[in-house]
């Protein structure tokens, strides 16, 4: 059953018509500490959500563990949950994520209804039935691929988030525009992302989220084009990790936008991706996400760090890189030393 993605007009509307196609014998919304205070509220009148069983989980990505699942299996069984309960998912990415992966994996599966509440949940996280948790500190190293029934967008609730978080989910969105077309791509360098006007902004979440639609629809499995989702992943998951290690944390997406500047850096050198296009992606990351730190004695660790990527087949690190906006190139192998260059390209520019 192919997943329904709603740009949201009227919330109750939407969330009661979505429950009521599943006719649930229970229902429960899953929230963290931080959306059961900033969107709950927001939710909690809907007649529809009356008689819902709340389960509350921790709000950091630390807290997307087996030990959280645990708690939210069992939540499940204590209030009764059967396989044709429904649990919705309220929340930034790890909520639909570990939400997601508890109901697909409670007696085998219940129905699920996303409502994300950031950005990048909005964009990436919440769209296309990736879920999961982290596993022995890899990042979503145990899940399924199941979709919710219906994914709800609304924009509404991006007035409850910081700018870092803004911006953070801005990254996936230029992502997006990368691998879509020129247009898609300079409209979102040219927004005023510093200062941003949050309908202009809902605009570009609509097109954002349905250049992921199509891709998923043509690739839900991730056997080919759906890789191109992860242009930036391998580098920005490696800075993810190191800076994690090194007890400095950054938002996923200042990493992934970080690793979007060294991947066009290879796209350029090994598949001719347009060198202008290059510098105002890399300008823009600047202006916008800063500079992450790290220094030549540290390449080897991020290379060892991209070598667990889960694209990579045969102990060979797969990126997907651009031969120009919108030209995917998947399933591509560079050199050690090709990547040691763009990382001295992040460095230098
Ligand atoms: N986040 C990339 C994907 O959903 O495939």
């Amino acid at each position: 059953m192919a997943q329904e993605v709603i740009i949201s007009r009227n919330l109750q509307a939407e969330l009661t018509a979505a429950i009521e196609a599943v006719s649930p014998d229970r229902l429960f919304v899953l929230t963290d500490t931080t959306t059961l205070a900033l969107c709950w509220p927001v939710v909690q009148p809907f007649a529809c959500l009356r008689d819902a069983t709340m389960i509350t989980i921790n709000s950091t990505d630390e807290a997307k563990t087996l030990t959280t699942l645990a708690n939210v299996w069992t939540a499940l069984g204590e209030g009764g949950a059967t396989r044709h309960s429904m649990l919705v998912n309220l929340g930034g990415g790890m909520v639909t994520d570990l939400g997601g992966f508890a109901a697909s994996t409670f007696k085998r599966g219940i129905a699920y209804v996303n409502i994300p509440t950031t950005l990048l949940a909005m964009v990436d996280a919440s769209v296309g039935g990736k879920t999961g948790i982290n596993f022995r500190g890899l990042k979503n190293e145990i899940g399924v691929f199941n979709e919710a029934r219906t994914v709800i967008l609304d924009t509404h609730f991006l007035r409850t988030l910081d700018t870092q978080n803004i911006r953070s989910g801005y990254a996936e969105m230029v992502k997006h525009g990368l691998i879509s077309d020129d247009a898609d791509l300079m409209e979102l360098l040219r927004f005023d992302i510093h200062q941003p006007d949050l309908d202009a902004l809902s605009a570009l979440v609509a097109k954002s989220v349905a250049i992921k639609e199509r891709i998923v629809a043509e690739d839900p499995y991730e056997k080919g084009i759906r890789k191109a989702l992860n242009l930036g992943h391998t580098v920005g998951h490696a800075f993810e990790s190191l800076a994690l290690a090194t007890g400095h944390p950054v938002l996923h997406g200042y990493a992934v936008a970080w690793g979007l500047v060294c991947e066009l850096y290879l796209s350029a050198t090994r598949c001719g991706f347009p060198s202008e296009r290059l510098h105002q992606v890399t300008h823009f990351v600047r202006e916008t996400y800063g500079t992450f730190n790290f220094d030549c004695k540290q390449y080897d660790r991020l290379y060892e760090l991209m070598t667990h990527d889960k694209k990579n087949s045969a102990g060979r690190i797969n990126f997907t890189l651009l031969g120009a906006v919108g030209d995917v190139r998947i399933n591509q192998q560079t050199t050690k030393d090709d990547i040691f260059e763009a990382l001295d390209y992040y460095r230098e520019n």
